[in-house]
């Protein structure tokens, strides 16, 4: 059985999608462990209620970035990982910790990347009078929301759209595609090389899978 470790910063709505595909076999893998930059996040009590570990570390504790990283990374390493499920982690990431699990750490960001990378997506998209937004999970590399896109998904923007409105579309959009990435993933069917994302041997576009 392949090991899921997941990182966190708040409520974990997709952690839990990933933890329910995992318990109901859609997902192969097992959730070991998650871990947060924040001791109030939801995600851990998710975490507790699956039977994995919850493990907060305190950022306050450690001088520098690369110290904090440094022992998160020894804190998961303990649970021997085969992949690393970034999920709403909102802390920037050094490039020795990106390194280390360079090819077996994904993220999923809410825009239809290379679009709006960064923060306020929402906020941008709906600024810039677009009809469409979305969500994307990429592998993760020293450029922020820049790494290689496995797969997107796509949603309209209406008129009378607000931030929340938007956000609940996108959302319930994240939880099909990220455990359906993990799927992939634990099965050996996805990889990077070269910074490119491959599944099943072919390379994916700027776009991720598309079925097009
Ligand atoms: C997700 O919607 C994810 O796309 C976003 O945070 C949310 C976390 O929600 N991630 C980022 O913005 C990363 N830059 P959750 O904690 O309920 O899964």
């Amino acid at each position: 059985m392949k090991n899921i470790v997941v990182l966190i910063s708040g409520n974990g709505t997709n952690l839990q999608a990933i933890i329910d595909a995992c318990e109901s076999n859609i997902t192969a893998g097992k959730v070991t462990a998650v871990f947060s930059n924040k001791a109030d996040a939801y995600g851990l009590e998710r975490a507790k209620l699956a039977g994995a570990s919850g493990v907060f570390i305190d950022p306050k504790q450690f001088e520098t970035r690369e110290a904090f990283d440094q022992e998160l990374m020894e804190k998961i390493d303990n649970y021997q990982p085969d992949l690393i499920v970034l999920a709403g982690y909102m802390r920037i990431l050094s490039n020795g910790f990106v390194r280390h699990y360079l090819g077996k750490m994904v993220n999923i960001h809410p825009s239809l990347l290379p679009k709006y990378p960064g923060l306020n997506t929402y906020q941008r998209a709906i600024h810039a009078g677009d009809e469409e937004h979305g969500t994307s999970v990429h592998f993760v590399t020293e450029q922020l929301d820049g790494g290689p896109v496995i797969l997107q998904a796509k949603v309209p923007i209406f008129d009378e759209d607000n931030v929340e409105e938007l956000t609940k579309r996108v959302q319930s959009q994240e939880y099909r595609i990220y455990p359906l990435v993990v799927d992939w993933f634990v099965n050996d069917r996805l990889e990077m090389k070269d910074g490119k994302a491959f599944l099943d041997g072919n390379q994916l576009g700027i776009h991720g899978y598309a079925e097009e």
